[in-house]
């Protein structure tokens, strides 16, 4: 029964070769790290204004004129598409005295007007008007006060940023993601779920928790019956450039539950059925699904409007799950992505904004399919709403609210003095990684 005998072998065909341990440290992890307004501070002063982030989406601006707003720890971000088509990144905020000047999160502009005292600024950041011109005796403040531009790169649809105009390129920062990610197309897919929830957490409770699956079995019960979820089955690789990846079998159960074969084919069933296999032909060899629905899939790829020739057997299957530092992760599979992040609070270390969004690749000659977000028939196309509010308000969807759950409790155990700080086992690795790695863009190399 056991199949998941060697990683190699279950992973084989991606660039799956596992990334040398890193040599960790056993500092402490303590509570004061996730409540302290000082240890924010240092974070957004070394960390976040050092690091990129994503703002949205290059498909959330169509046209010249199109723009949106991201708020990022106390920065407001203004992203736009200017005449040229070039998507630009500024801080937003007006050079005449600082008023923030696009107070509303997306639409379509000739350029930004600021409501205090009218100053227009073009979609390529340039001042264009001031009213009473003339009277400024140090000279017209026209094409010279233009908006701050902030350092920007798109890659595979996402719009990143990076506050430090000093900062290593992306495609340097990322590696070697990007380079692991290539075949994806990830740029094609379309966002069909958007949610943003004001948590009462500090941002690494999002991180710490993606960074591990020792939780899987307790706060998600229902995942050991398609995924061999456990660290044993499971390859964890942490990177030089503080990334991380996870990879997890697929389609194939836990051993904890080999002998609930109802249950494991009741779970698996609905995904396979979509590619022709039927669960009751699995009865008695349970193990074989995983291996039978990377071949199926090779072979109705076509037909089904996908192309999978690109891919290995275990990205058709498998989760590939990366924790990008400090605070992005995601899950990306040949035709979606689940993509994660918890951006620091402007002002309080006990809250975050956490984002969740899935992108969809619809296969060739679908035009329209169910959302869940708007609960009905919908054309691929269609753009569908920012959904944000407070943790206790907003459903986050499906597996992710199960999270959301513990970090509300996490945090307030973090804020007890009962609490003297970690104490993990060596599959929680990653966990402390991002934290050596987060000392390093604080402290140095102590
Ligand atoms: S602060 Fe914007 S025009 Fe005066
Ligand atoms: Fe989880």
């Amino acid at each position: 029964m056991d199949k998941i005998a060697s990683k190699s072998e279950v992973f084989f065909g991606a660039d799956t070769v596992k990334a040398p341990e890193p040599k960790l440290g056993s500092k402490p992890i303590l509570g004061n790290r996730y409540t302290s307004k000082e240890f924010m501070e240092l974070e957004w002063e070394k960390l976040f204004t050092k690091v990129w982030q994503v703002a949205g989406l290059e498909q959330q601006l169509e046209n010249p004129g199109d723009f949106f707003t991201f708020d990022f720890g106390r920065e407001s971000i203004l992203c736009a598409k200017g005449e040229d088509s070039k998507i630009r990144c500024f801080y937003n905020v007006c050079q005449h005295r600082g008023n923030q000047l696009v107070q509303v999160e997306e639409g379509n502009l000739d350029g930004f007007s600021c409501a205090y005292h009218a100053w227009k600024f073009g979609l390529d950041g340039t001042l264009e008007y001031v009213p009473d011109e003339e009277d400024f005796t140090q000279g017209s403040p026209c094409g010279k006060r233009n908006l701050v531009e902030i350092k920007s790169e798109i890659w595979a649809g996402f719009i990143f940023f990076n506050l430090d105009p000093n900062s290593k390129s992306l495609k340097e920062y990322l590696h070697p993601v990007m380079d692991q990610l290539e075949n994806y197309p990830i740029s094609e897919m379309i966002r069909t779920h958007w949610v943003t929830v004001e948590g009462d957490w500090n941002w690494k409770c999002v991180q710490d928790n993606f960074n591990e699956s020792y939780h899987t079995p307790y706060v998600h019960p229902a995942l050991k019956y398609f995924s061999d979820e456990k660290y044993y089955s499971c390859q964890f690789d942490m990177y030089d450039s503080m990334h991380a990846r996870m990879l997890m079998p697929g389609y194939i159960p836990s051993k904890s539950v080999y002998d609930e074969e109802k249950k494991v084919l009741e779970a698996i069933a609905p995904a396979i059925e979509y590619w022709e296999m039927d669960a009751n032909d699995y009865k008695g060899r349970l193990l074989d699904i995983r291996e039978d629905l990377q071949k199926q899939k090779r072979k109705l790829d076509k037909e089904k409007g996908y192309d999978f020739s690109k891919f290995s057997d275990t990205q058709l299957t498998d989760h590939h799950h990366y924790t990008i530092f400090p605070n992005m992760s995601f899950s990306v599979k040949p035709d979606g992505m689940q993509w994660l992040r918890g951006t620091p609070h402007p002002t309080d270390p006990t809250k975050c904004y956490f984002d969740y969004w899935y992108l969809t690749l619809f296969p060739k000659g679908v035009d329209e399919y169910y959302s869940h977000m708007l609960k009905k028939k919908t054309a691929i196309n269609t753009k569908i709403p920012h959904v944000s509010g407070h943790h206790t308000e907003v459903d986050v969807g499906d597996g992710i609210s199960e999270d959301v759950a513990i970090w509300t409790s996490q945090q307030k155990g973090l804020s007890s003095r009962g609490y003297i700080g970690d104490y993990m086992p060596a599959q929680e690795n990653r966990i402390r990684f991002f934290h050596e790695n987060i000392d390093k863009y604080l402290f140095g190399d102590e």
